[in-house]
Order: structure tokens, then C-alpha cells, then sequence
């Protein structure tokens, strides 16, 4: 019988056997899979294990900042790295998402190397990856057919000639949460809904800013404290606010207003290959309507999302 406790005594006990005395890097996400993975290998190497945690300025708001403090926190030892501004260059007018998602993805290869080249000695590259990223990227990313350039997996080993470190390879994402939960990672953690790689990139239709990364985060945080206040964030599989290009007239006082809509998206889902648009309470949607709209400078009109998966996608683009 599987039990976390046995998987984390044999994993480390493979993990020592595989590096021994040698060194890992690894690049951190904020997410739960490269957070078990890391400090599974923490608990193997120690020291030995040299994290990367990359600001892409896609992060929801204050996550950077709060996630490196609290990897600071577990003794994880770990360098973040701002590369904002490399990032909002390249995206600057690109429209196209998976031109989005391309950009983003070879720009992370980029610092990750970069970052890695000023350490010595690496002989191996650690990585979060779990058992359905590997069918995934097998399915989404047929030969003739690309629905999503899902980027996180893959990609940097083939280009750094390291041998992975892959502790979770095996596990599903539930599997996952009780080896974090077996090793004392906080619950804030374990229970955080997915994100993906190319963040807040992907939920600002068309043309990114600076600008706009700033406007969607207050929203998106507003809309994820409002979730977890009315105790809803654990009911749901993931939820944010995506930025339309869309803007409308709206009355504020005896002004005419001319600005941008927010759409609120939450799901239900098991896997993340099927979802259904979570049914919140009409009360709790009206409060943050009015939030939203009071609160953030530039947003007029926000709308719910009654799409499910199939045939929209969890994510606008
Ligand atoms: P879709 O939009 O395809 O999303 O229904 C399914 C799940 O995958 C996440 N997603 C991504 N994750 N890179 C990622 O790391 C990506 O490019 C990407 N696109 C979608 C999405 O957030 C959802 O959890």
C-alpha cells in the first residue's frame, strides 16, 4: 500500500543514492509541485540543493515577494531573481498567445541558464514534474496538432545536459499534497489552485502592459481574499480575473466613464481537462462586483464566466 510517510522515507533514501555529494539547481514556481519536489531534495542534499526563483512580472500581486520569504522561511536555499523588465520588453505588442507563451517560455530558459552559470560544480537539474504533466505533454502536444504550449515541462533539460532529479514523476497532484503535508509544507501551500507558467500573461487579452499587469493583479487579488473570506476558495478547482481589450461606458457620479472590463472566471474540475463554471452564490458575485469596480482605477464593468471545459478552456487565451 501507498503511504506518504514510506514514499518520503524511500524517495530521499534515492535522492542521496543518485547526487550523493554532488550539486542540484532547480527553478521554483510558487506552486505546489516544485515546493514538494524542493524540499524533498532539501531533505536529501541539504545545501547542496541551490533554488531559482524567477520574478517574470506575471505573478499575482505581492506573490513574488510573499512566496520568496516564505521559501526563505523553510530553509530553502534560494536566489530570486528579478527579470521583470526583460520580460514586459519582449512581450511588448505581442497579441498572439501562444506567441506569448513561446516568449515567455525561452525567457525563463534564459535567466534559469544565465542564473545557473554563475554556479559551480551543478551535475544535476532538479524538476516538479508529476505524473500527469508527463501524459499531457505527450497529448496536448501532438505532432500536427498544438491546442496549448503548456511550457513547464521540458524545455531546459535537453538544452543544459544534466541528468533530473524528478522526485514526483509518479504521483498525482492529490498524492502530491500528502507528501507536502507528510514533510510539514503549510497548508497555504498545498491547497493554492493551479497558476499557469505564462501568469497573469495569459489573462490579459491581446497587448500586455505593465499597466495592465498592475490594474488585473488588484482585481485578481480582491476577487481571491473575497473567495477565501466567503470560505469558497477551497471550493473551487481555480479561479482568477482575466483583463479584457474591451472597453465600455459606465457612470461614475455625474461622470461618463470609458474603461476596461474584468471577467471572473472559477471552476470546478478534478484534472483540469474537464471543468464546470462554479455556480457562486449571486450575493457573493454582486459584493465583488462592487469591489472590483469601486476599488480598481480603469475597470468600469466586470462579467462572470458560465463557460465550461469543453468546449471553452479554463483560461481566455
Ligand atoms: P486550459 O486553459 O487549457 O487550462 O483549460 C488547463 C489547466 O492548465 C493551465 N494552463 C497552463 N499551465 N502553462 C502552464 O503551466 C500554460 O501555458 C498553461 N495554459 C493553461 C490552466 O491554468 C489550467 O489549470
Amino acid at each position: 500500500d501507498w503511504t506518504p510517510a514510506a514514499f518520503v522515507h524511500e524517495t530521499i533514501e534515492k535522492i542521496k543514492a543518485q547526487v550523493g555529494d554532488k550539486r542540484v539547481v532547480m527553478a521554483l514556481s510558487g506552486g505546489v509541485d516544485s515546493t514538494v519536489a524542493a524540499e524533498l531534495i532539501h531533505k536529501a542534499i541539504g545545501k547542496n540543493l541551490f533554488c531559482i526563483f524567477v520574478d517574470n512580472g506575471l505573478l499575482r500581486k505581492n506573490e513574488y515577494e510573499t512566496v520568496l520569504e516564505s521559501y526563505k522561511h523553510m530553509g530553502l536555499n534560494v536566489k530570486g531573481v528579478n527579470a521583470k523588465d526583460m520580460f514586459y520588453g519582449q512581450l511588448d505588442g505581442v497579441t498572439d498567445p501562444e506567441k506569448k507563451r513561446k516568449i515567455i517560455g525561452r525567457l525563463f530558459i534564459e535567466v534559469f541558464q544565465h542564473e545557473s552559470a554563475q554556479l559551480t560544480d551543478i551535475s544535476f537539474l532538479g524538476q516538479g514534474t508529476i505524473y500527469p504533466d508527463v501524459i499531457e505533454s505527450v497529448s496536448v502536444n501532438g505532432p500536427s496538432v498544438t491546442i496549448k504550449s503548456h511550457h513547464n515541462v521540458g524545455g531546459l533539460p535537453e538544452k543544459m545536459n544534466m541528468q533530473l532529479v524528478e522526485p514526483l514523476r509518479f504521483l498525482f497532484k492529490d498524492e502530491v499534497r500528502r507528501v507536502g503535508r507528510e514533510i510539514g509544507i503549510s497548508e497555504v501551500f498545498l491547497g493554492r489552485h493551479p497558476f499557469p507558467g505564462p501568469g497573469l500573461a495569459i489573462r490579459i487579452l491581446g497587448a500586455i502592459s505593465p499597466d495592465k499587469v498592475a490594474m488585473l493583479q488588484e482585481a485578481d487579488a480582491i476577487y481571491v481574499e473575497g473567495l477565501r473570506e466567503a470560505g469558497l476558495y477551497d471550493k473551487v478547482w481555480q479561479a482568477g480575473a482575466i483583463l479584457l481589450p474591451v472597453q465600455s461606458v459606465g457612470v461614475m457620479g455625474d461622470e461618463r466613464t470609458y474603461e476596461f472590463t474584468v471577467a471572473l472566471r472559477a471552476v470546478t474540475s478534478t484534472d483540469g481537462m474537464t471543468a464546470d463554471w462554479a455556480h457562486l452564490p449571486y450575493e457573493f458575485l454582486a459584493k465583488m462586483s462592487n469591489d472590483i469596480i469601486n476599488r480598481v482605477k480603469g475597470i468600469n464593468r466586470v462579467v462572470y464566466d458560465i463557460s465550461s471545459k469543453p468546449p471553452a478552456t479554463i483560461e481566455w487565451e
